[in-house]
């Protein structure tokens, strides 16, 4: 019989401490070999939301392709092309922080390697779905989130495809 008892803290900071450990070390990297990422797109940046309302988080809308992250809300930010998306910062399998993987353009789970999409479509893995949307919208030349409707592909894919904002 084990003595080993289960951590019920153990994945919400696994998971940051996990995301600020690869953001430090992809920058420590870049530091060491004198090089300056590709572009400044590739490198997912940490935002915080513009609205401190309990239920919507506004951001400003991205300047150009790439990933932002909002830790405190857990919410993930990602244009491509003229689609905007708010991703659901865990993986739908068993809530690992999702990691960016700008040189193959798509998300990672850490744990279980389950990839995606820049639009959060499931390319392989045990995930069993898509990465979670949460609903958007466009108000005042802010993106809008509401991080009380997370949509789950596998549950209502019409509302899942429904949400992303097309930008100028
Ligand atoms: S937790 Fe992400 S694939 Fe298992």
């Amino acid at each position: 019989m084990s003595d080993v008892k289960e951590c019920t803290d153990c994945v919400v900071s696994g998971r940051r401490d996990f995301l600020f450990d690869s953001l430090r070390a992809a920058a420590a990297v870049i530091a060491a070999i004198g090089l300056a990422p590709l572009s400044a797109e590739a490198m997912p940046v940490l935002i915080r939301s513009l609205s401190s309302a309990a239920k919507e988080k506004s951001y400003p809308i991205p300047a150009a392709d790439g990933v932002q992250i909002d830790k405190d809300n857990e919410v993930i930010l990602a244009r491509s092309g003229k689609q905007v998306y708010a991703f659901a910062l865990s993986c739908p399998h068993q809530n690992t922080a999702l990691k960016w993987e700008a040189a193959d353009n798509r998300f990672q789970c850490p744990k279980h390697k389950s990839r995606y999409r820049p639009d959060g479509t499931f390319i392989e893995g045990r995930a069993t779905r898509g990465m979670d949307r949460y609903a958007v919208k466009l108000s005042g030349g802010t993106i809008v989130v509401d991080i009380d409707k997370v949509f789950q592909e596998d549950l209502d894919k019409a509302a899942w495809q429904q949400a992303v904002i097309t930008v100028p």
